[in-house]
This record gives structure tokens, C-alpha cells and sequence, in this order.
């Protein structure tokens, strides 16, 4: 007996593309093995594809991603087209109309990565962020006027909802139930932004009552960037809000040693209004790397190892989290060869590294 996977496969641009590759190729290695079919469809929405329509992505075309099991992303960016479009555009609203609510970032040291941290080992460095994906700053609320004038206008607000803070925290906490060290921190700016974070700190404290094997923290988003960079031992799992979760994952990609290894799932844990959770690296389309072999894959093979875990958590079948596991194991079998190296300008090819995962998988 076979367990099918339907996998929507969108490279977007750039690196995208060349990532996405690597990922596919051991997908196809590590399915037949576990027996799991895999039945991938490709969509060439991106850069190329809004400068040849005029559109990104339709809300059609988004429907139809419903009816698949899980979605691969590559990148999406594109020199020749306005910042904002294609981020927008087909990143943020295959994220809002899925309802991708938790967006998971691990940072985590791998053996042989060089963090930037002087004598931080794999112990320091092991921690989750819950970021919320739906609302925050990305909302796009506000406007422009009065362009180009002395009296040009602009605001962006900054949006907080009792359903979606509560949902995201309650995901960390019942995440944080399963880790060793059961410890949560919820990182905002509540001295500043005491309206939303208002709305976070008393949701966060509510839940945490019923959660009394969990030890919980607070940090301001300011310092919790200096605690990265100085005692990342102090994190277990951070939930945090959606543009902050932005900037200290970023924060967290470069601890772990780089973009090349940081990956992430846009999960709707639950499948509510018909979703589908959507796997990416952390990662851009990096146009100043783009199409010379230089990208390195760990990140999106990375993805792909929490894709099949997340979805067979979700359709509750165990080889599909069998097979994320391998992928997991031979992607940290491959990392002690990045040492003495820079994890992002390794010098190795992103076919190179491709195949030594190949490799490490048997
Ligand atoms: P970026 O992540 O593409 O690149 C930042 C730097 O990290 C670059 O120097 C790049 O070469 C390096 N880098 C990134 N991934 C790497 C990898 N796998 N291997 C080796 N080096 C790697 O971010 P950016 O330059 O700020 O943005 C480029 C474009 O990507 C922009 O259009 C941006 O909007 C878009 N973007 C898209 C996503 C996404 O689709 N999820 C995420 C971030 C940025
Ligand atoms: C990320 C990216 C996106 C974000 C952009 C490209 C919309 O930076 O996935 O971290 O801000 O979430
Ligand atoms: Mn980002």
C-alpha cells in the first residue's frame, strides 16, 4: 500500500527556483523507500509569470491549491518588478486566504556550522519561533496620500485580534508542552505599543494558567535581539508577533549560521477554512546569487523534511513523518562538512549539496 502526497510545487524566482530543485530531487529519492507516492504539479506563478500576465496569483488560483496536501515554495522577488508585488502580491495572500496562522522558524545550530556567537554550541542554540502570520503590520491597513507633496500622508496600523493572538499563543504553548525544557517567551514592545501589546501580554498570561507545566518569560523585542547575540540559551520557544517575528528570525537564520540552513512552514495546523499549510525556506530569491550555482539548499531541503513531518501530523500518517525524520537526519549528517566553511559561501555547489544529502540519505 502507497500514501499519496500531493504536493503543489511553486520555485517562484530567482535562487527559488534552483532550491526547490534540490528539495524535488530528494523528495523523489526518500518517498519510494517510505512508500509514499508523490504527485507533484508545478505553478510557475512569480516574476516571470506577472511580467508576462500582468497577474500574480488569482483568487481561483489560490482555490485550487486547497486541493493538495501541502505546498512547496521556493522564493518569489524579482528585479524587474516593484518591491511589494510579487511579496504581496502571491507570498502574504497565499498566506492570509490559506490562513497560514503559525508561521514556524526553528533556529538551531547544526554540528559542524560556524555560529557568529564566540563559543556557543549546538546546546545554546536550539530554540523555535512561533510567528504570527496573519496579522500585525502586514495587514496593509493605511494609506497614502498627498503623494509627492509637502503635505504627503502615510500610516500603517498595526493590528491585534483576541482570535488570532489567542490561537498563535496557544500553539506555542501547547508546542513548548512537548519540548524538554517546556519554557515559552512571548516577545513584543508592551512599553511602547501598549494597545496591541496589551491585547498580547494579558491573552499570553490567560492561556499560560492553564498551561502550569510550561514556564513562561517576557522580553522586549529590543533586548530579546541582544539576548540572541549574547545568551541564545535563553530560548525555548518565543511567540511573537508578526513583523518582530520577521526581524528576529532573520536575527536567528545568521546565529544558526546563515540563511542557507534557516528553514520555515506557514502551517495551518488545524486545515480550517479548507487550508493548506505552505513550506519555504526563510530565505529570498537572492538576485546577486541567483543562477550560479551558489544557493545553498540546506534551507529548503530543510523545508521539505518539515513539510513531510507537519503533513503527516496532520493527515496522521506515519511514514510521511518517518521520511521527514530521515530527511532531517541526512541533512544534519551533511553539515559537518560546512566546517571551517561559511555556511552560505561554502564554496560548494547547490547540485554539490544536493547530492551529499542524496549521499546521506543511502
Ligand atoms: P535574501 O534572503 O534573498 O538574501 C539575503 C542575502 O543572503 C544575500 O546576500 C543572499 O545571497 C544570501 N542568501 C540567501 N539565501 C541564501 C542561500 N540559500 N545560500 C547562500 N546565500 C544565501 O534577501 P534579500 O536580498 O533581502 O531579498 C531578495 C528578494 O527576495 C527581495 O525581492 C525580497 O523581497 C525577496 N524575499 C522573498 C522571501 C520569500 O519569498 N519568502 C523572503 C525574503 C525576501
Ligand atoms: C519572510 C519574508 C516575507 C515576510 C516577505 C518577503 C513578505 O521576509 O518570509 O520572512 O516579511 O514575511
Ligand atoms: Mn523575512
Amino acid at each position: 500500500m502507497t500514501t499519496p502526497l500531493k504536493l503543489a510545487v511553486i520555485p517562484g524566482d530567482g535562487t527559488g527556483q534552483e532550491v526547490t530543485d534540490q528539495a524535488l530531487r530528494i523528495l523523489d529519492a526518500v518517498a519510494p523507500g517510505h512508500g509514499i507516492s508523490v504527485d507533484a504539479t508545478r505553478f510557475g506563478y512569480g516574476g516571470e509569470h506577472y511580467l508576462r500576465t500582468g497577474e500574480v496569483i488569482t483568487d481561483e488560483q489560490v482555490d485550487e491549491l486547497r486541493g493538495f496536501d501541502a505546498i512547496m515554495l521556493g522564493a518569489v522577488g524579482h528585479p524587474d518588478v516593484k518591491p511589494g508585488v510579487l511579496e504581496k502580491g502571491l507570498l502574504l495572500k497565499l498566506r492570509f486566504q490559506l490562513d497560514q496562522y503559525i508561521n514556524l522558524r526553528p533556529v538551531k545550530l547544526y554540528p559542524g556550522v560556524d555560529t557568529p556567537l564566540a563559543g556557543k554550541t549546538p546546546e545554546d542554540i536550539d530554540f523555535v519561533c512561533v510567528r504570527e502570520n496573519t496579522e500585525d503590520l502586514y495587514c496593509g491597513n493605511g494609506g497614502r496620500a498627498r503623494v509627492g507633496t509637502a503635505q504627503e500622508i502615510s500610516t500603517q496600523e498595526m493590528i491585534a485580534t483576541r482570535f488570532g493572538v489567542e490561537r498563535c499563543v496557544r500553539y506555542a504553548f501547547e508546542l513548548a508542552k512537548t519540548r524538554p525544557r517546556k519554557h515559552l517567551t512571548l516577545v513584543h514592545k508592551t512599553n511602547v505599543l501598549t494597545h496591541c501589546g496589551g491585547t498580547w501580554f494579558d491573552t499570553f498570561s490567560e492561556i499560560a494558567a492553564g498551561y502550569p507545566d510550561v514556564e513562561t518569560g517576557y522580553h522586549h523585542v529590543d533586548a530579546c535581539c541582544m539576548y540572541m547575540a549574547t545568551k541564545p540559551e535563553a530560548y525555548d520557544v518565543i511567540v511573537v508577533p508578526n513583523m518582530f517575528g520577521d526581524i528576529i528570525t532573520d536575527l536567528g537564520a545568521a546565529v544558526a549560521g546563515g540563511m542557507g540552513i534557516a528553514a520555515s512552514g506557514n502551517l495551518n495546523p488545524d486545515r480550517s477554512a479548507n487550508s493548506v499549510s505552505m513550506f519555504e525556506p526563510v530565505h529570498g530569491s537572492s538576485p546577486d546569487i541567483a543562477g550560479q550555482n551558489k544557493a545553498n539548499p540546506l534551507a529548503a531541503i530543510d523545508s521539505l523534511a518539515m513539510l513531510l513531518r507537519e503533513t503527516g501530523r496532520v493527515k496522521t500518517e506515519d511514514v510521511l513523518i518517518r521520511a521527514g525524520d530521515a530527511v532531517a537526519t541526512a541533512v544534519q549528517a551533511v553539515t559537518p562538512k560546512f566546517t571551517g566553511k561559511r555556511l552560505d559561501r561554502s564554496g560548494y555547489g547547490t547540485d554539490e549539496i544536493g547530492a551529499m544529502v542524496l549521499d546521506a540519505l543511502g
